[in-house]
């Protein structure tokens, strides 16, 4: 079981030639509307990979149609709020022609989390699988002590990245989910090398040139699949919802890595978020295609 406690975010996506400069307008190229928020990312990941799922989040009342989108994409609306005074998150992206992209974020919803949701999550689920966090919600240092006091193990995505909050957690992460910037900062932040970083699991996204895992002194290194990527919008909550699912359905280090690989390659080379993000259909079949052509 995974307990995500998420963000919930209308992605507003542009195309560009480029990336604006300071001071610069520019017409895009084509405009989309999409599911996304990382925490939700995370959540439609497990929840492709056929993981057990509870995602505790909240919405505006302008945030019906994301609601829609997210029953439809087979996530229970049972311990999604819906705020009168908030508006829905929301994030403002520009991908360029490389599928690379840019992000603005406006929290909303995602950061009037309450204490009766962390509560009301955890009551009936004390030690059954993991939390999993984000940075983009409100109450983090609440939601990791009650996931201590429930006795389930904190996997947190240090995104976006701020190094005063990991400092804050760190001691009761028991997994830590990075990509490599991220990386870099919070090795310096602390003056230890990334093997050094105090998690005993740590989980480095290194885009195309796949991920990096530690565990207790062991590295694991996972390659990237090549394809050819439309958009890299929610690549990193891909890999690291679907490892997490597989990792908590009791699949070995390598084979969790594996999948969550060849989830994430199928996912850029689509465009959007959430709605990008492979059946487990679709990643076994792309994994039997890869070894056996
Ligand atoms: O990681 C990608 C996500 O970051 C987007 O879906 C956007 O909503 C922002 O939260």
């Amino acid at each position: 079981m995974i307990i995500n406690f998420g963000s919930i975010n209308i992605d507003h996506v542009y195309q560009v030639d480029h990336m604006p400069k300071p001071g610069e307008t520019l017409f895009s190229k084509g405009y989309d509307k999409f599911l996304g928020g990382k925490g939700m990312n995370q959540s439609i990941a497990v929840a492709q990979a056929r993981g057990k799922l509870i995602h505790v989040g909240a919405v505006g009342t302008d945030g019906q149609w994301a609601l829609d989108e997210i029953r439809g994409l087979g996530v229970s609306l049972d311990h999604i709020i819906t705020l009168s005074d908030k508006p829905t998150g929301h994030a403002i992206i520009s991908i360029d022609r490389k599928g690379e992209n840019q992000i603005v974020i406006e929290g909303g919803a995602n950061q009037s989390f309450t204490s009766s949701m962390i509560e009301n999550s955890l009551k009936n689920n004390s030690g059954n699988g993991w939390v999993l966090l984000q940075n983009e919600t409100n109450l983090a240092r609440e939601i990791v002590q009650a996931a201590k006091e429930y006795n389930m193990p904190v996997a947190y995505a240090a995104a976006p990245f701020d190094a005063e909050t990991v400092l804050s957690l760190i001691s009761k992460i028991d997994l830590l989910a990075v990509n490599q910037g991220e990386a870099e900062a919070l090795s310096r932040t602390l003056g230890v090398p990334l093997e050094e970083i105090p998690v005993s699991q740590l989980l480095v996204t290194l885009g195309q040139d796949g991920a990096r895992f530690y565990k207790n002194n062991e590295r694991f290194d996972q390659k990237a699949f090549q394809v050819e990527a439309k958009d890299t919008t929610g690549a990193g909550d891909t890999f690291l919802g679907s490892f997490l699912a597989m990792h908590d359905m009791g699949c070995t280090l390598a084979e969790a890595l594996e999948y969550a690989a060849a989830a994430s390659a199928i996912q850029v080379t689509r465009h959007g978020a959430a709605t990008a993000i492979p059946s487990r259909e679709e990643v076994t079949s792309f994994l039997h295609e890869r070894k056996s052509g």
